[in-house]
């Protein structure tokens, strides 16, 4: 149900250029370019992330980088409304079933559901190309791994918790 009204949340989404001016304090204009390539569903959640972050007192400028772009690699794969209803569908019913009918072919009908199985890496690149920092790229390349409960974790793998936290509620 959570997944339903998150997608349906997504459907109206807005943002307002106020959102956008601010954009300009976080993202050099090549990241701004990145950012603005996404649709406006992933712009209003990344941005949702984004503003999460910052009401849990997160200032640390790569993680809201990330935040903003963490879900860019999704830009390039044509994720029409359809795509996107049949992976939260498939994802609640049958998640491994988006493995199989991912395809690395950008011409076949499949490609959609390859990007949006891999975009993390594929996110992790465009950032990389657009010159964001090592850990930026690290958390937006590691955003849906599953990471273990450990007491002793590096500056990045807190940076991650905290990026996922605020990517699971938004
Ligand atoms: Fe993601
Ligand atoms: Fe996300």
């Amino acid at each position: 149900m959570y997944r339903v009204s998150q997608f349906c949340r997504a459907l109206v989404a807005w943002v307002p250029k106020r959102e956008l001016d601010l954009l300009s304090e976080y993202l050099t204009p090549p990241q701004a370019e990145l950012f603005q390539r996404m649709p406006r569903c992933d712009q209003r959640h990344s941005l949702d992330v984004f503003h999460a972050l910052r009401r849990k007192q997160h200032h640390d400028h790569d993680l809201l980088v990330a935040a903003l772009l963490h879900d860019v690699g999704k830009s390039g794969g044509r994720l029409r409304l359809w795509h996107r209803v049949l992976i939260v569908l498939i994802k609640a019913l049958r998640p491994q079933l988006l493995d199989r009918l991912a395809e690395d072919e950008p011409r076949s009908w499949r490609y959609p559901f390859f990007v949006h199985q891999h975009h993390p890496e594929l996110g992790a690149e465009l950032a990389q190309a657009a010159g964001c920092s090592p850990t930026t790229v690290e958390l937006i390349r590691r955003h849906q791994e599953t990471l273990a409960s450990n007491p002793f974790r590096s500056r990045e793998d807190k940076l991650l918790a905290a990026l996922q936290e605020a990517d699971g509620v938004n």
